[in-house]
Formats: C-alpha cells, sequence, structure tokens
C-alpha cells in the first residue's frame, strides 16, 4: 500500500514537471539574486528545484560539515549517493511522526522545520552556522512539493543492461550502527521489483555474542522492510526491537525461489561479480549504548 500511494505521488510529479517544464518557468530561480560562487552569473550555478541542485548547493557544501559517514548525526548522512535514501519517507529520529521529507507536503518535512527553525526538537539547521536564505529554503519546498523526486525518473535506459546492485548507506558497510539511528537502510543501482519482497528473501541474524553466523547459536531477529522509495529503490530495514549489542548479518537473497530481482526478473547481483545472482550480505556491529 504504502508502494501504490508513493508511486502515485511520483506520477503526479512528473506530470507537474512536464506540464511546467520545471527548469525554465523561473521556479525558485536565483536564490540570492546573485551567483552563488561567484562565476559570472550565467545562471549555470542558480538553485533548482530538483535533487541533484539542491545537493550539490546545500547539502554537499553547506550540510556534510557534520552530516557525513558512520559519525553523521542521528545517522542522517547527505554526502551524494547517501542522502536520498536517509531523507524521502524517512522518519525523523527526533519527532519520529513525522517524515524527514514527506513528497508532496514540505510543511509536513521536518527537513524544513530544521531549516526554518520551527522544528520541536533541536536547533535550526545549519546548526551553530547563518541560517539559509528563505529564498533557497523556498526552493527546497518546491522539490517537495513537486513529489521529491531524485530526477532520474525515464533518464536511465542504460539500466537495461545494467544488473542490480545494492549498497548499504546505514550502516555503512564494516562500521557500528548506533541504536538510536534503528534503521538498514540499503539502495539499488536499478529499479527492482519490490512486489517480490516477501518472508524470508531478507533475514537479519544476530551472532549470539560470539561474531561468527555458522556455529549454530545465531538468532534470527524479526524485521520489517519498508520500501521507501521505488525509482531509485531504496529499502528501510526495521528490527522489531532495540537491537542488543552484538554482531549481525544481513542477508537480502539473491539466489533461490524467493531472489529479489528488477522488472526483467533478473536477480540482483548480490556477490558483486557483475553477474545476476548471489546473496547480499552485510556485516556490521551493534555497540552498546552510553
Ligand atoms: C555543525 C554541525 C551541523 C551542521 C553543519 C548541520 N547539522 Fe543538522 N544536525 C546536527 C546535529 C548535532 C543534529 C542533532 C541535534 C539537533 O537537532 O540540534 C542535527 C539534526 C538534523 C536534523 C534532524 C534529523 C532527525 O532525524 O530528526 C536534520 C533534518 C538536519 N540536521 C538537517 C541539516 C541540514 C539540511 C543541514 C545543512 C543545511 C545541516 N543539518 C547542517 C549538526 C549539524
Amino acid at each position: 500500500m504504502r508502494l501504490a500511494s508513493f508511486g502515485a505521488v511520483c506520477l503526479i510529479g512528473a506530470m507537474t514537471c512536464a506540464l511546467s517544464g520545471c527548469a525554465g518557468d523561473g521556479t525558485g530561480l536565483d536564490t540570492n539574486g546573485r551567483p552563488l560562487d561567484g562565476n559570472g552569473g550565467d545562471g549555470s550555478d542558480t538553485l533548482q528545484p530538483t535533487f541533484q541542485s539542491i545537493q550539490e548547493q546545500v547539502f554537499t557544501p553547506i550540510c556534510t560539515a557534520c552530516h557525513a559517514g558512520a559519525a553523521a548525526p542521528l545517522g542522517l548522512r547527505l554526502e551524494a549517493g547517501a542522502s536520498y535514501a536517509l531523507l524521502v519517507n524517512a522518519s525523523s529520529v527526533e519527532v519520529p511522526a513525522l517524515m524527514r521529507v514527506q513528497p508532496g507536503n514540505p510543511d509536513a518535512s521536518y527537513l524544513i522545520q530544521k531549516l526554518e527553525g520551527t522544528a520541536a526538537v533541536g536547533g535550526r539547521m545549519p546548526l551553530n552556522g547563518t541560517p539559509l536564505p528563505q529564498a533557497t529554503i523556498d526552493v527546497i519546498r518546491q522539490w517537495i512539493t513537486d513529489g521529491a523526486t531524485d530526477g532520474t525518473a525515464g533518464v536511465s535506459s542504460d539500466s537495461l543492461s545494467e544488473v542490480a546492485k545494492l549498497t548499504a548507506v546505514l550502516p555503512i558497510s564494516g562500521k557500528a550502527m548506533s541504536q538510536s539511528t534503528r534503521d538498514i537502510v540499503v539502495t539499488s543501482s536499478v529499479e527492482l521489483d519490490t512486489s517480490l519482497l516477501q518472508a524470508g528473501l531478507v533475514t537479519l541474524r544476530a551472532s549470539g555474542g560470539d561474531g561468527e553466523f555458522d556455529s549454530g547459536n545465531e538468532i534470527l531477529v524479526p524485521v520489517e522492510v519498508t520500501v521507501r522509495s521505488q525509482l531509485p529503490t531504496v529499502l528501510a530495514i526495521t528490527p522489531r526491537s532495540m537491537l542488543a549489542a552484538d554482531t549481525y548479518e544481513l542477508r537480502i537473497a539473491g539466489d533461490g525461489p524467493v531472489a529479489l530481482a528488477d522488472f526483467q526478473a533478473r536477480a540482483i547481483d548480490g556477490d558483486g561479480n557483475s553477474t545476476p545472482g548471489g546473496d547480499f550480505v552485510l556485516r556490521f556491529t551493534v555497540e552498546t549504548t552510553r
């Protein structure tokens, strides 16, 4: 159901773009009335209500000073390649009832509240820095109103030959996961047929304290899998209970009767050998809470 409604939002967003032309219709262009990096005002660096533009001109230069890597506050990495999966349809840690970005609804998006200084918890972003000009925030609002897509829909005909590779956005492979972040977030390089998600396809096991996964004392941890976004395909895997300190193994099946696959029924390249098949395996540790 989540998936279906998100799909609808995407479609509306795409149609809005098609009708208005998106770039070039004057919406939110020229945020400060001057070029951001002083390259002559040729317009090439003007903030646009697109994910890529916001990434390049706001998240990367301003926010990643703090929101990057394994130590990103509240697990919110805002580096290119990670930010979309951790913002769109992702619950805020501070106010879990709100999504960080809720497509179509900037007022209910916690990201906007943090930027405008109206959030119920914590400081205004960028923390201890100069607040973003309202014109800049308005462009981000526009992107959310337009459906908060990542802008790649319908562009990638290459992906017809590309095999789906999965990447863990949280936790970062080999790094520890903090107990406060809860969700494990995985993205795919190619759109996946998420109707294939079913019991047994995604498993999370605790090692049972010995850090090994073949010693017979592993513990299966029940999880809930949510499709945060279809294009790009972002999966959030939420343990049904707080994870105790231990080593964990997440496995997404790329072989067998319940393998995850793309829309051409080609299994994911889970083991990274550039051919379909093989399980995607992510090992990480959870540290004791302070
Ligand atoms: C100087 C470090 C720093 C910078 C720069 C910074 N943040 Fe933050 N951010 C934090 C910290 C620390 C928290 C948690 C405490 C708080 O909210 O005050 C946080 C919390 C957040 C949250 C809440 C996340 C949640 O799940 O509840 C959002 C959204 C956010 N930041 C967005 C941004 C954006 C967007 C930028 C860039 C415009 C930015 N931050 C820049 C340090 C920073």
